[in-house]
């Protein structure tokens, strides 16, 4: 691990930045950070690269990854076009966490794009992930730095647990500042289409380009995600979690149930409702009024249950809308789904 000052002037020339550099042009795999979560990135131009990253993360090779470029003037570079609602939100948003899908030029490994004729792209808002990006000066892709399943690494600690002895260098540049993953946007059709809620909501995508559609797959669970990696089970913490939508009471009756019945319990709370239940563990989410840190503590907040201590996790549920949307999204993929309404 290789910890990196954010403030550093000149980051670009770090020694540390250039070693992780030589590495990328030797087509090794760095894990470096976003103002998302961790990236293990790699040269995007290079099968070599792309095939490590797949295999150090157990990533199947038919979820494509994401392009990570450190000047917006690198997008022309890779893909055929880029139609005019990808300008504006490319103008309101980057660097930032909104990825685009647009047609690709076959200028990018074909591991990267998945056999699919569009490539994601996104600059990233983090001194480290540009510094790199510019040293290494390629285009990195980059899927989240954990193995495949487990919640996305919001420290470098977190990559360390999930990849020790398959890749060689993390950078650490302390703990990720959004906390979920970049919304990603399909802008080949007229109308732009959300495939992945995540740090830009849709709320604020509309105001920049009007109606955003909702890819049907996020809403139902009957129809095959224009993203493919929405389709695998993701981010789940080492006891099966549970939504619980209901009040405060109901909340603390299916805890105490679930006590009754010898199960050793994890809550997974916000501040507001701390306390609550004679659960064996706690942990606390941000505060409910303040989504965003919500979002930031999320995954940290999933990896902490320990599988020795609880054989199960409830947690409460958030309104769908603003940074709404990507937390529970990632809750209900992490809860397999499984929703306990009050009735
Ligand atoms: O915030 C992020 O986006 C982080 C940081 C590291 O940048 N990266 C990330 O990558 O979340 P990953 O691989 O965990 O998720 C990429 C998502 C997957 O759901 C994948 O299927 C989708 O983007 N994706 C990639 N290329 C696509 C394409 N051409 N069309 C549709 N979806 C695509
Ligand atoms: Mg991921």
């Amino acid at each position: 691990i290789l910890s990196v000052d954010n403030s550093v002037e000149n980051l670009k020339e770090h020694p540390l930045i250039q070693c992780a550099a030589t590495q990328l042009a030797s087509n090794e795999v760095v894990a470096f950070p976003t103002e998302t979560v961790y990236g293990l990135g790699g040269n995007a131009l290079s099968d070599q690269a792309i095939e490590r990253i797949f295999k150090a993360k157990g990533r199947p090779s038919d979820n494509p990854l994401i392009v990570h470029i450190s000047n917006k003037k690198q997008l022309q570079h890779y893909v055929k076009h880029i139609p005019n609602s990808a300008r504006k939100l490319i103008d309101a948003f980057w660097p930032g966490p909104l990825t685009i899908v647009l047609e690709h030029n076959k200028k990018l490994s074909t591991r990267v794009t998945a056999q699919l004729s569009t490539v994601a792209v996104r600059m990233p808002d983090h001194p480290v992930a540009l510094a790199l990006i510019e040293a290494a000066n390629v285009p990195l892709a980059a899927p989240s730095a954990n193995t495949s399943g487990k919640p996305s690494p919001t420290t470098a600690d977190h990559v360390r647990k999930d990849l020790a002895g398959k890749i060689s260098t993390i950078i650490d540049g302390g703990t990720t500042g959004v906390g979920v993953e970049s919304t990603v946007v399909d802008c080949t059709s007229e109308t732009v289409m959300l495939l992945r809620p995540g740090g830009i909501s849709k709320e604020a995508l509309e105001e920049i380009v009007g109606v955003v559609e909702v890819d049907p797959a996020l809403v139902a669970a009957d129809h095959t995600p224009k993203s493919p990696g929405m389709k695998y089970t993701h981010y789940a913490p080492d006891a099966p979690l549970q939504l619980i939508d209901g009040s405060t009471d109901f909340f603390r009756k299916i805890v105490e149930d679930a006590i009754n019945n010898g199960k050793k319990v994890g809550v997974l709370v916000t501040e507001e409702n701390k306390g609550l239940t004679r659960a064996n563990q706690e942990v606390i989410l941000g505060k409910r009024s303040d989504l965003s840190t919500v979002a930031q503590t999320l995954y940290s907040s999933l990896r902490s249950f320990d599988k020795n201590v609880v054989d199960i996790i409830f947690t409460e549920v958030f309104p769908e809308t603003g940074l709404g949307s990507a937390i529970m999204n990632r809750l209900k993929k992490a809860a397999g789904g499984t929703i306990i309404k009050q009735d």
